[in-house]
């Protein structure tokens, strides 16, 4: 992980969106490797920091089986979801134009070892852990740092702006059911 982080910081100059995917490209990172850095909540999944700067942002997830964000976009970032260990469903929706129930276009499953690129333009995505016994971890990254995101209502197609937050930061309100949206 300390190598990824300092080939990361390092990336500087024009081209940085390529270098960053370039980067992001090579990774091969395993369970052990990261087991540290995960906090785990039955009730629902966590974001944990791994690295911010004013370039990009680096956090894992972690998902119990079942476990799955709320639909949202990307608020204009480009960023990439690798799977570190089980499987995940991405779901992606289509933008929604009128209100109404929101539009499936894709529905690709990402398995341990596999890459996905997340960018609006491709469209609004939902994660979801669809093990029933298997926990999920996933390392993201985001340039820039994401920070505010809209979420979707599935059904009515209506969005809210919300601030996103790390689980160590602020486990408390995360376990005491204060924070409900779930957002990767
Ligand atoms: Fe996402």
């Amino acid at each position: 992980m300390s190598k990824l982080l300092l080939k990361l910081d390092s990336i500087s100059g024009n081209n940085k969106v390529m270098v960053f995917a370039s980067r992001i490209h090579q990774v091969k990172i395993g369970k052990e490797e990261i087991e540290n850095y995960c906090i785990w909540n039955k009730s629902g999944l966590t974001r944990n920091y791994l690295r911010k700067t004013e370039e990009y942002e680096l956090l894992l997830l972690c998902w119990e089986p079942g476990q799955r964000s709320s639909i949202h976009d990307h608020n204009g970032q480009r960023g990439w979801c690798y799977v570190i260990e089980g499987t995940i469903r991405e779901e992606q929706f289509e933008f929604p134009k009128i209100p109404g129930k929101m539009k499936l276009i894709n529905n690709p499953f990402l398995k341990q070892g596999e890459l996905a690129h997340i960018r609006d333009d491709i469209g609004l995505h939902r994660l979801s852990n669809v093990s029933d016994d298997e926990r999920a971890i996933t390392l993201h990254l985001y340039v820039k740092p994401l920070e505010r995101v809209n979420v979707f209502n599935e059904f009515t197609g209506t969005m809210r702006e919300i601030t996103l937050e790390y689980d160590p930061i602020a486990p408390d309100s995360y376990r005491d059911g204060s924070i409900s949206e779930q957002v990767r």
